[in-house]
């Protein structure tokens, strides 16, 4: 082992201390965990009865540095169920190692949570989107993304080889799509493809993701199902068109633009949320 690799037995050990740490501070696993993506945040000041943690008070958690991202985990219910929800997460782009943008939801498994719900902001690449949309999530391009699992495998999580065929969870996705037809929130549904960022991609980037399938593409997400598929966890996943991405329209693409198509599309994106939570089983 070189120096600088930590092993997985002393990985495994501090990921059950947080495990531990969330349990004594918070109680019985909740039923979800949600990753509340750029401008969609305000979901996590709606979950009733809760406790909130700065991340910066939570073993092996980093802090957060990308403005409109807040950085805490918030406790409590939603529709009466109980959630935790992760108002901002950690990027590859600021820095971070790949094993720490994952490290809350591996937390979040050695807990005992079930379900993840993971959201995130992304610019369209098809062309029949619009900003605001609402996009769920079926497949990933994940090529792109450094694997979060790279190094000795924490077996107490899951299998070194671990299938990837159906990186979203069918029943979760179901249930996303009733909620859409019972409630009329319109979703589209396609392949989030991963950037490392912090630039947005150019043109020709977008043009080449179009080609392998892409619908939307985006700096996040991809580490976070990774590491939750490895650890058995149920997962789905919501993306919100906040622009469409670089070359399709010919505008520059910004991150104002992006917070507040973000908290446009807050509305509809919590009302799907809320019902997806009030029917999961469990
Ligand atoms: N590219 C990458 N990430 C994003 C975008 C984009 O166009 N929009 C929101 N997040």
């Amino acid at each position: 082992m070189q120096a600088n690799q930590v092993s997985a037995h002393s990985r495994e050990h501090l990921l059950s201390q947080t495990g531990e740490y969330l349990q004594n501070a918070l109680g019985d696993a909740p039923l979800a965990a949600i990753i509340l993506g750029s401008g969609l945040g305000e979901l996590g000041n709606q979950i009733e009865d809760r406790l909130s943690i700065p991340y910066e008070k939570i073993p092996g958690f980093a802090a957060v540095t990308v403005p409109g991202h807040s950085g805490r985990l918030i406790c409590g219910n939603l529709e009466g169920r109980k959630v935790v929800a992760m108002q901002g997460r950690f990027h590859y782009y600021e820095g971070h190692a790949m094993e720490t943008v994952v490290y809350p939801v591996q937390a979040f498994a050695k807990w005992g949570i079930p379900n993840l719900i993971v959201t995130n902001a992304s610019g369209g690449i098809n062309l029949t989107f619009q900003p605001g949309d609402l996009m769920l999530i079926r497949d990933l391009v994940s090529l792109f993304c450094p694997s979060p699992l790279r190094g000795e495998n924490m077996a107490s999580l899951g299998p070194r080889f671990f299938d990837m065929t159906k990186p979203f969870t069918e029943e979760l996705l179901q249930l996303a799509r009733q909620v859409s037809a019972e409630e009329g929130i319109a979703v589209r549904e396609g392949v989030y493809a991963y950037a490392q960022g912090p630039h947005f991609e150019t043109p020709a980037d977008i043009r080449l993701l179009r080609i392998l399938g892409a619908d939307a593409v985006g700096m996040s997400t991809v580490p976070e199902v990774i590491a939750a598929r490895h650890a058995g966890m149920h997962i789905l996943g919501i993306s919100c068109i906040t622009n469409m991405a670089a070359g399709v329209t010919g505008q520059q693409l910004n991150h104002e633009e992006v917070l507040e198509t973000g908290r446009l599309a807050g509305e509809r994106f919590i009302k799907l949320v809320r019902g997806i939570v009030s029917r999961i089983s469990g």
